[in-house]
């Protein structure tokens, strides 16, 4: 080995080394991708675990990284094969089309990813400083324990759904609702929050507590409780005080990074995050060229959500009502249907110049910080919200499961930048029956978001200063970027006793912390 090589490598060794462990699903995914690219760029070790058909959707990212020298590599696991009721080939949550899967997917499969990993880390000298891993990476915990290494979740939703689920079921909000003899519109205030907030037995918060996967539910509670502290997408002038409170029910440490979209800084980045195969970022911006600054409406639903056609043809109906312009990005698996398929053209002739569908991925940061671009219609997925105010775009919401719900509370009762569609119940994935939202909704939301008047004017007038502040927060002297320092250091290796903090200290940050959050 040549010397340089050598020196490149021990220098390597004295890093802080971050192992990151990401759950295979692309809302999951793409923000641990940013903050494994961030902990890099300021100067950290990161391996970014995962696996061979999901490392080939980060190709992009990989070859950046590569080019830029950044301590960053990716380690790929075989997925484990031959899992009983799992059809081979599926790596990521984007991928089941079945809800039948999603069982074996979640119990069966991930789990076998510990012992690989495990070897992996084992044969390491020296060990890892730290493994960040999912919150619904429970399986992660145990080889944290088994190796001595610190262990922190990652949680992806706002840290205002966070703590509602946290409280929710610290003070016994799932008991009380499961004896609760009232319909399915009895409200139910969430114990234990800064600001008033209600939900019904359908909105309740709550990652896998759908029948038959409360086990998994129970590992993830468990994980959470054993961490040695969270690591979430946001920045304090959104959600301070919702921080605040997380990290005192927690009683760990909660470094507030975000938001992480601003790792990706030129439009070559934009493009490659997420997944390189979607539509080329040309021909959307070049579409975005020829319209009114702040006249678009973006219309995405997320990874995971699958329209049936009726949901689709009321959507498009809406957009084109609303008299608005729209780019709109339908799924192929959505646009594969013949029926579908004629549709949308029509739609496309009948409203050509102010309308446009995208099929498949788009690359969803080069739309929204895009200046024609002025509202969104979103599912309320964290990532969505929190890139579209980050852009100080106001949006529509149209929470579809999961942490949405809580998300779209959030953005329109706290932050004041969403209208909502007027949903009040999940939808189930793939085979919903039920018409929640008709083409009038749609139209009307529109309206509401992209019309005159003060409401709107106030709307944006927020989500432009939220656009501000999120920028400050990443730079020097921000919020996040100072957070990054903090949790940087705390695992750097005390080489003359510098730093004063070993890998180990995770619980003296913890101590220092907990004293001066607020009370709840
Ligand atoms: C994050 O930054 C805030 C404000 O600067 C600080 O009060 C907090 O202790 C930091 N959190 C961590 C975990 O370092």
């Amino acid at each position: 080995m040549a010397p340089t090589e050598e020196s490149a490598d021990s220098t390597l060794a004295q890093l802080p080394h971050f192992v990151i462990v990401p759950l295979v699903a692309q809302g999951h995914t793409i923000p641990m991708v940013d903050l494994a690219r961030l902990l890099a760029g300021r100067g950290a070790r990161v391996s970014l675990v995962t696996t061979p058909i999901n490392a080939c959707r980060l190709r992009g990212v990989a070859d950046q990284a590569a080019r830029a020298k950044l301590p960053l590599e990716f380690v790929e696991l075989p997925f484990p094969t031959e899992i009983h009721g799992l059809p081979p080939g599926i790596e990521n949550v984007d991928q089941i089309t079945d809800f039948s899967h999603f069982a074996p997917f979640f119990f069966d499969a991930l789990p076998k990813l510990a012992g690989p990993l495990e070897a992996y880390l084992r044969a390491m000298a020296p060990r890892p400083s730290c493994i960040v891993s999912d919150w619904c990476n429970p399986w992660t915990a145990g080889v944290a324990t088994r190796l001595g290494i610190p262990r922190l979740f990652f949680h992806g939703p706002s840290c205002f759904y966070s703590l509602c689920d946290l409280n929710a079921i610290d003070h016994g909000l799932h008991e009380q609702i499961s004896v609760a003899a009232g319909d399915d519109q009895e409200k139910f205030a969430v114990p234990g929050m800064p600001v008033h907030v209600e939900v019904t037995r359908a909105t309740a918060p709550g990652f896998f507590m759908t029948p038959g996967f409360e086990p998994l539910w129970k590992q993830c509670v468990d994980a959470m409780r054993t961490a040695d502290g969270a690591v979430v997408n946001t920045f304090l002038d959104l959600e301070h005080e919702f921080v605040a409170c997380y990290e005192a029910a927690l009683g760990k440490p909660v470094w507030a990074l975000g938001p992480l979209c601003l790792a990706n800084k030129d439009a070559d980045a934009m493009e490659s995050r997420g997944d390189t195969s979607g539509v080329r970022r040309s021909a959307v911006t070049a579409w975005l060229d020829t319209m009114d600054t702040g006249s678009v409406v973006y219309v995405n639903f997320g990874s995971v959500a699958r329209k049936l056609p009726r949901q689709l043809f009321e959507v498009g109906h809406g957009l084109e009502d609303s008299g608005k312009p729209f780019l709109w990005v339908v799924k192929e698996a959505e646009a594969a249907a013949p029926e579908v398929g004629e549709w949308l053209a029509a739609l496309e002739a009948r409203t050509a110049g102010r309308g446009l569908v995208v099929r498949g991925w788009a690359p969803q940061l080069a739309v929204l910080s895009h200046r024609a671009v002025g509202g969104f219609i979103t599912h309320c997925g964290w990532n969505s919200l929190l890139e579209s105010v980050t852009h100080g775009v106001p949006v529509v919401t149209w929470p579809h499961f999961a942490d949405q719900f809580l998300n779209e509370r959030l953005v329109v009762d706290v932050l004041g930048v969403g209208v909502p569609i007027g949903v009040t119940a999940p939808v189930m994935l793939f085979d919903d029956e039920t018409l929640p939202v008709v083409r009038g909704d749609v139209a009307r939301a529109v309206s509401e978001l992209m019309g005159g008047g003060n409401e709107a004017g106030e709307r944006r007038r927020k989500a432009k200063e939220y656009g501000e502040k999120a920028h400050r927060a990443m730079e020097k002297g921000g919020s996040s970027y100072e957070n990054m320092t903090q949790l940087i250091e705390s695992f750097r290796q005390s080489g003359g006793g510098k730093h004063g903090c070993n890998g180990g200290t995770v619980a003296e940050a913890c101590d220092v912390h907990c004293h001066d959050v607020m009370p709840c």
